[in-house]
């Protein structure tokens, strides 16, 4: 996927951190229509009459488009409503959101979902203003026009699409980014209670995902001391709340510092860009059909362990080994190391995640051919630490396939 790769060069030649504007809170739902209404303010518009387009799926739609349009009828906002997007959305489906928003042609945009709906959200955003087809929004700037505002809501914490510059869109089987500064938010809106309806094993992979995204950006040669602080922040937050979350689904507590989490390290790889781990699931994920969080899940403490040969790595994994509760203070950065490797170890297993990729049904005769797919994503293994090859490539994978 060289368009993440091309993005974070292009947004800055300078070490820089972007980020949108971020409420945060519990049940701040009807606060959504003085949200829009300053946006559309700043914009020379008056809410009074002004129209939202909201993007969303059929599921998420059912538990809280009426509550969303509610909240924005009240600062006099119409709504439209695209509820048409699916998971890990094609061409396709970005071609009909853009020609959807193109048609009721919206003042701000609204995106209420996971992962997939925000960024297809970007793409309602970008199409209204942008006359072209979706498909030449794929790769790094190609949007031109300033896209009308948008807010991002996630209904789950994991993927921090609310906060990064890229709209995933698979094409032909493969990943493809549509890479732009216009992609970023102007509000990233984070109400626990969102998040409050997701089953425990869609916590527990979101969650592991958010994770992922910090602890790649933290080995990332992109990583700067900005990303570095929200990554670590990130780390800090999973480690402390995300079991929480998984075995008390209504504590929103724990909710809200989870969708923080995500918020922060989205910022930190929205910036640093993610690496081998990312490379990997998504190969994986896609073979497979298993969940982002799922596969990126189960990378963690592998790509870690990798990684920890690079003495800059393992001192940063020091750190999060103290993040997560580890005493490190009298250990070797390696030992150090190693402890932040078994404790995302035992936090698969307490998540009741797999551990392997024999747990995933992947035979070992498919490794090579895994290691082909993953080399061929060089814009991950480019801001790797470690240089990644076919031969160290296929000992990590067939560690991650006997499992630990
Ligand atoms: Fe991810």
């Amino acid at each position: 996927m060289q368009g993440l790769i091309d993005c974070v060069s292009i947004l800055s030649e300078m070490p820089a951190v972007q980020m949108p504007r971020v409420v945060f809170g519990k049940g701040i739902l009807e606060s959504l229509g003085v949200e829009a209404s300053s946006l559309l303010a700043s914009a020379g518009k008056k809410a009074e009459g002004s129209k939202a387009l909201l993007v969303t799926d059929e599921e998420v739609a059912a538990r809280f488009s009426g509550r969303v349009e509610e909240a924005l009828k009240s600062a006099g906002l119409e709504t439209e409503v695209f509820r048409g997007v699916k998971p890990e959305p094609s061409l396709e489906v970005a071609e009909s959101v853009a020609e959807f928003a193109r048609r009721t042609s919206p003042d701000i945009v609204v995106g209420l979902g996971g992962g997939s709906v925000l960024d297809m959200a970007k793409v309602a955003s970008a199409a209204v203003t942008n006359e072209k087809p979706a498909r030449e929004f794929l790769g790094a700037n190609k949007i031109e026009r300033r896209p009308v505002p948008k807010i991002l809501m996630p209904t789950t914490a994991g993927t921090g699409a609310e906060a990064t510059p890229y709209a995933l869109v698979v094409v032909e089987g493969k990943k493809k980014a549509i890479a732009s500064p216009y992609n970023l938010a102007d509000v990233a809106f984070l109400d626990a209670e969102l998040t409050a309806t997701m089953p425990p094993r869609v916590t527990a992979s979101t969650g592991m995902d958010a994770l992922s995204h910090a602890l790649e950006a933290l080995m990332s040669k992109g990583a700067n001391p900005l990303t570095d602080a929200f990554a670590y922040a990130a780390i800090f937050k999973v480690a402390a709340n995300l079991e929480r979350a998984f075995s008390s689904p209504q504590d929103l507590d724990a909710r809200l510092e989870m969708a923080l989490a995500a918020f922060l390290a989205g910022v930190a790889f929205g910036n640093a860009g993610v690496v081998l781990g990312h490379a990997i699931a998504h190969t994986i994920g896609t073979r497979y059909s298993q969940p982002h969080g799922v596969a990126t899940a189960l990378t963690i403490p592998y790509v870690m362990e990798f990684n920890a040969s690079v003495p800059e790595v393992a001192a940063k994994l020091k750190c999060v080994a103290s993040a997560f509760g580890e005493d490190v203070s009298s250990l070797s950065d390696a030992d150090a190391a190693a402890k932040a490797v078994a404790h995302a170890q035992s936090m698969l297993q307490r998540l009741e995640l797999p551990r392997c990729l024999a747990d995933l049904d992947v035979s070992r005769e498919d490794l090579p051919a895994i290691a082909d797919a993953v080399l061929a994503e060089k814009g991950y293994l480019a801001r790797n630490p470690r240089e990644v090859n076919r031969e160290n490539l296929l000992a990590l994978l067939e560690r991650m396939h006997a499992g630990f």
